[in-house]
């Protein structure tokens, strides 16, 4: 008599997994974007978000470029806005090599930021108070994208994504040093507009 034991059971075996070799990817890029929970998630959810903020912050530097007095710090903003397109376009290397589509996803968190940005900024008229106004929102905005990218190179490195963590740490360093850049310019702004208020 034939044991039920002994018949196989559909659908309770694992699936052979697929290697990255066979998919002609190195090992490190291996990301699986459609598996719901889990650190992959987690990656995936936080680089919508970045792209969405970067992608926001084009438009929210040019209105705070128009505003600032500064030859400095009009410069200095002009030259982050260049770089945000680049790390927009690296971004979407990204997507790319991770086989997913390059999509943003709303940031609550920054969309509040650039509010309170708006808020400060529109109320005071062109002129160095203005401009410490401008370095303030521009620094905060920096530090979510500091704190985004780290995130991200941390989950990264959990997963083993080797050229990913490169793409990531350019643009993590180039946040910092446009956030040391506005910080060294804030020095002499926020002293010219003590006489402002
Ligand atoms: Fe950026």
């Amino acid at each position: 008599m034939k044991n039920p034991s002994d018949e196989k059971k559909i659908g309770t075996e694992n699936p052979v997994p697929i290697t990255a070799k066979e998919e002609g990817l190195s090992v490190q890029e291996k990301f699986e974007p459609d598996i719901s929970g889990g650190l992959n998630e987690l990656f995936e959810d936080q680089l919508k978000q970045i792209y969405w903020a970067e992608n926001e912050l084009t438009k929210t530097l040019q209105q705070m470029i128009s505003k600032a007095t500064s030859l400095e710090l009009h410069s200095a903003l002009s030259e982050h806005l260049e770089i945000t397109r680049q790390q927009i376009i690296r971004l979407d290397e990204l997507f790319s090599k991770l086989k997913m589509k390059a999509e943003g996803e709303k940031c609550e968190a920054l969309a509040g930021l650039i509010l309170e940005r708006e808020k400060t900024i529109n109320r005071i008229e062109e002129g160095d108070l203005c401009d410490a106004g401008i370095i303030a929102a521009a620094r905060k905005l920096e530090h979510y994208e500091m704190a985004s990218y780290s995130i991200l190179i941390s989950f990264a490195k959990a997963l083993k994504l080797k050229d990913s963590l490169r793409l990531l740490n350019k643009s993590l360093q180039e946040e910092k040093e446009c956030d040391e850049e506005l910080s060294n310019l804030s020095l002499e702004i926020n002293i010219e507009a003590t006489s402002s208020s």
